[in-house]
């Protein structure tokens, strides 16, 4: 297997690990920014659920439901040609148990098209994680800070810190042996995600959670600068879009108000 595939598969990412060659993640919600990213050769593209957040407005994750999330996931999986594709489930369409999991991660999969799902839980989801993976559905698991039990968690906070190490062990292993083909890990203390990525033979993705682990997964609208609010530390801007666009906008509005837009090159004469 080449370091750079023509495709990248779950096979892929096991690959990576072996061979010791880092793969970048990045969340996407619509056409355009997936394209991009795929022709940036960015390796897994995740239709995350901070879409809730990111593109819808909502304060959480939770409120986003399957119908929702089947629209971003289309619109993500028809611009990729390159990246693998995964798709997360959201907030209530697993935790009742493997049945139902099952059912919605085979709708996100018919109805999108992507490769994998994603779902958040160690220990206590790998009943769903055994059920999906055992029917041919690639899962990626989501263990330490899982954003959509951030009421139950007291807010965004660390995990595994102190007592809480051995948990995220634990977990780790669980996802693993249920059949998970990579986890990833977030908001995770540097030392402890290296311990687990050195232990699981499947790969581990980080956010949050240092230099050691398999791969590195950032929110698009995070890294590119786009969103108004403060981002976390553990997030490194690679580009000014909010500001780059406040300034485009700016620039426009000024040359509409003041005759200079369109000029002669911009309309038909006849
Ligand atoms: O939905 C998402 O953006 C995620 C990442 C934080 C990994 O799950």
């Amino acid at each position: 297997m080449s370091f750079a595939p023509k495709v990248v598969r779950t096979s892929s990412l096991l690959d990576f690990k072996t061979q010791g060659r880092k793969f970048s993640c990045l969340t996407s919600y619509d056409h355009l920014t997936a394209g991009i990213f795929d022709e940036a050769g960015i390796d897994v593209i995740l239709v995350g659920d901070s879409a809730a957040n990111n593109s819808l407005g909502y304060s959480t994750t939770l409120p986003i439901t399957v119908d929702e999330l089947v629209v971003f996931g289309r619109a993500v999986v028809t611009a990729t040609k390159r990246a693998l594709t995964v798709i997360d489930m959201p907030f209530g369409s697993y935790e009742e148990g493997a049945e139902v999991a099952l059912a919605n991660a085979i709708r996100l999969i018919k109805e999108t098209g992507a490769a994998a799902v994603k779902l958040e839980g160690g220990q206590r989801s790998a009943n769903q994680i055994r059920a999906i993976a055992n029917s041919g559905i690639p899962v990626m698991a989501h263990i330490g800070f899982t954003p959509q039990s951030v009421n139950g968690l007291g807010g965004y906070k660390v995990q595994g810190r102190g007592d809480g190490a051995q948990q995220l062990h634990d977990d780790a292993l669980a996802v693993q042996e249920a059949g998970a083909f990579a986890v990833v890990l977030e908001m995770t203390p540097a030392p402890i995600a290296k311990e687990i990525s050195e232990g699981l033979i499947i790969p581990t993705i980080g956010i949050g959670a240092g230099p050691n682990t398999d791969g590195q997964i950032l929110v698009w609208t995070d890294f590119a600068g786009l969103n108004g609010t403060e981002v976390p530390k553990f997030v490194k801007l690679y580009a000014q879009m909010r500001s780059d666009l406040i300034a485009a906008a700016g620039e426009y509005r000024r040359e509409v108000e003041q005759g200079i837009f369109p000029s002669k090159e911009n309309f038909f004469e006849s």
